[in-house]
């Protein structure tokens, strides 16, 4: 039997796993899933409240037991007009995402974005509706590293610190994978018969490319690292097509000339920062979804989320939209399918593989049929009833 988590958090989280529930049970039922689930009542500000802290002590082991998690939202717990309501310092409420990233080593964070119709579309050249790039954020250290302090706290002598940590070991890792990503694109769309075109060095076509994000002209250290292993990386990806920006060159170019990209590979922070941009390309924060990937260990359960937070101004109002999360579910289904834990029973686990890629594709489909009818982004709860009356 495979186990997930849902955790559906603060905010509109509880709201948007709600709407995902019937939707789960569904596919389960549909599909004939081997999978168990269970909805637990933290990392959530509420749990604090009984607690004292985000999520018990030994919550990391508890999640180990599972094969994979899908997250709501996390942060104030909203609404917005409930000014008693009890609320933490972001820093607080918001770690235990750090946490489980880190903690499990989930250290590639992948978010797709990808223009389907119906989503609002926010510029105006015909060509953004070609929008499909997959940005692969580095979920481990970087600009996260969590390391520095403060001296003479609140006073005018205040001094922070922040310290940035990048390792060859985590660069290669996630540059390759970002290669792997590429190829893995590629060949999915020969099969779709959708090819895309980049050119290569000399001026030749590639069907994929991989283009690094960095600051090199003003943070050289990490940049001249980053680069070093991404030209050294591609010598062995003669097929894929590279190319560099500059994080604020590429924040333009996202906008300008978004069909241009295809994997985007950025640092944690710069990441961060892009994957909202696409985000908003690709329709906004309610169609978003992303992955937190050990993609070196399958056996460590990957984290999924949509890229929005806890949105308190529309918390508890029925007015979230639920398909980032639905769209996360997909990529969570999608994941279980193709992951190859090793197993004495490979024949079974070849058709549990298959049963849960083909719950995530019809679910990845039928939230594409739905974006495409036009149908309301809320309330919260019919959204996700109707998703499962399609899936039927
Ligand atoms: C995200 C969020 C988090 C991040 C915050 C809430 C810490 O913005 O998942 O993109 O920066 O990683
Ligand atoms: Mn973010």
């Amino acid at each position: 039997m495979v186990s997930i988590a849902l955790l559906p958090g603060d905010g509109i989280g509880g709201e948007v796993m709600a709407a995902t529930v019937p939707v789960l049970d569904t596919l389960m039922q549909r599909h004939r899933l081997p999978l168990d689930y269970r909805v637990l009542p933290w990392p959530a500000t509420e749990w604090h409240r009984q607690h004292g802290s985000m999520m018990p002590d030994d919550a990391i082991d508890q999640l180990l037991d599972y094969d994979a998690l899908l997250l709501g939202a996390l942060g104030d717990p909203g609404p917005l007009d409930q000014p008693d309501r009890y609320r933490l310092p972001d820093s607080v409420s918001l770690a235990p995402l750090l946490t489980l990233r880190k903690s499990l080593n989930l250290w590639a964070c992948e978010r797709p974005a990808r223009y389907y119709p119906g989503v609002p579309r926010y510029l105006s050249d015909p060509r953004a509706r070609e929008l499909d790039m997959l940005v692969i954020r580095e979920n481990s250290e970087g600009e996260y590293a969590g390391q520095g302090g403060r001296l003479r706290a609140g006073t005018e002598d205040e001094i922070a610190t922040q310290l940035e940590v990048f390792t060859y070991a985590a660069t290669e890792r996630l540059i390759r994978h970002a290669f792997e990503r590429a190829r893995q694109r590629a060949r999915e769309r020969r099969d779709e018969k959708r090819v895309r075109a980049f050119s290569g060095p000399g001026g030749e076509t590639r069907e994929s490319q991989v283009c690094l994000i960095t600051k090199r002209n003003a943070q050289a250290f990490w940049g001249d690292l980053y680069d070093r292993v991404f030209q050294q990386v591609a010598t062995e990806y003669a097929d894929v097509a590279t190319h560099h920006e500059l994080v604020d060159a590429a924040a333009m170019k996202f906008v300008q000339c978004p069909w241009r990209f295809d994997v985007v590979v950025a640092s944690n922070l710069h990441g961060d920062i892009l994957t909202d941009l696409a985000a908003v390309l690709a329709g906004g924060l309610g169609v978003a979804p992303s992955a937190n990937i050990n993609p070196a260990d399958a056996s460590v359960p990957a984290l999924f989320e949509p890229t929005h937070g806890s949105a308190p101004d529309i918390a508890g109002r029925n007015l979230a939209d639920p398909r980032a999360t639905l769209f996360s579910l997909a990529l969570l289904l999608e994941w279980l399918g193709q992951r190859s834990v090793a197993t004495a029973d490979t024949k079974n686990s070849n058709e549990k593989n298959r049963l849960f890629s083909s719950a995530g594709h019809q679910l990845h489909e039928t939230l594409i049929t739905d974006l495409a009818a036009g149908h309301p982004a809320s309330g919260t709860d019919a959204v996700g009833r109707r998703i499962a009356n399609a899936l039927r």
